[in-house]
């Protein structure tokens, strides 16, 4: 091959890759619920396996949730920020306080499992920094299973509101599905 064949090759690649990508963006999954993290109360969904006590006399979010804590989390996924509005799923895994100083941010290890709608049965794998302090944190999706198997994504999380430590926290999902 010569040279010009090798580069009309190489960009003939090059256009084929990109409009492979174009059809993924256009053919993107927009999901959005909101997630009840609920470390408080009598009926916890997030509870605190392990970590150093807590120092009850300190103040601030790194206070409440020591520097090493880690939560094991079961939370509802809903359509709406109201906690008896439709189940969509639920994000189960983990959290851990991850920041010794500066801005608050949690390792979150998590599932968003499905269980109506379009996506029952199917699930998404986040691994990601959260500093939850920030308005709009983002966290990427890793895969998933069933309809989002081999997917790629990112989510958007947003505090909707807060009573002393529960949370809730709206999300929006964008998948880009593999074919
Ligand atoms: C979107 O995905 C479907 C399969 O789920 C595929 O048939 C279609 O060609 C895709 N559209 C674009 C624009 O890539
Ligand atoms: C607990 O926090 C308070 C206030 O920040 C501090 O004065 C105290 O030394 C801390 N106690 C321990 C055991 O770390
Ligand atoms: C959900 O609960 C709120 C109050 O907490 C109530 O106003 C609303 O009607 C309930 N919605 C449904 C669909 O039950
Ligand atoms: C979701 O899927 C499960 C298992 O296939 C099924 O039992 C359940 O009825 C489905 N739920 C909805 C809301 O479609
Ligand atoms: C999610 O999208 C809605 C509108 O589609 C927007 O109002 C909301 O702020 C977004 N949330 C995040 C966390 O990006």
């Amino acid at each position: 091959m010569d040279y010009t064949n090798k580069l009309l090759c190489f960009l003939f690649v090059a256009v084929f890759m990109a409009s492979v990508t174009e059809a993924r963006k256009r053919n993107a999954t927009h999901i959005q619920f909101y997630m009840h993290d609920t470390p408080g109360g009598p009926n916890p969904s997030a509870v605190r396996v392990a970590g150093q006590p807590i120092n009850a006399t300190a103040s601030g979010m790194g206070a409440m949730f020591g520097f090493g804590s880690i939560y094991v989390m079961d939370n509802a996924l809903t359509m709406t920020p109201e906690v008896n509005s439709t189940l969509i799923g639920r994000a189960q895994g983990l959290y851990a306080v991850s920041s010794q100083e500066g801005e608050f941010s949690l390792l979150m290890t998590l599932t968003y499992n499905f269980v109506s709608g379009a996506y029952n049965g199917s699930s998404l794998s986040i691994v990601g920094r959260n500093p939850v302090m920030n308005e709009v944190r983002e966290m990427p999706v890793v895969g998933g299973t069933g309809v989002f198997r081999l997917a790629r994504g990112f989510a958007l999380a947003k505090t909707h509101s807060m009573n002393q430590v529960d949370a809730i926290i709206g999300y929006n999902v964008t998948v880009i599905p593999y074919y």
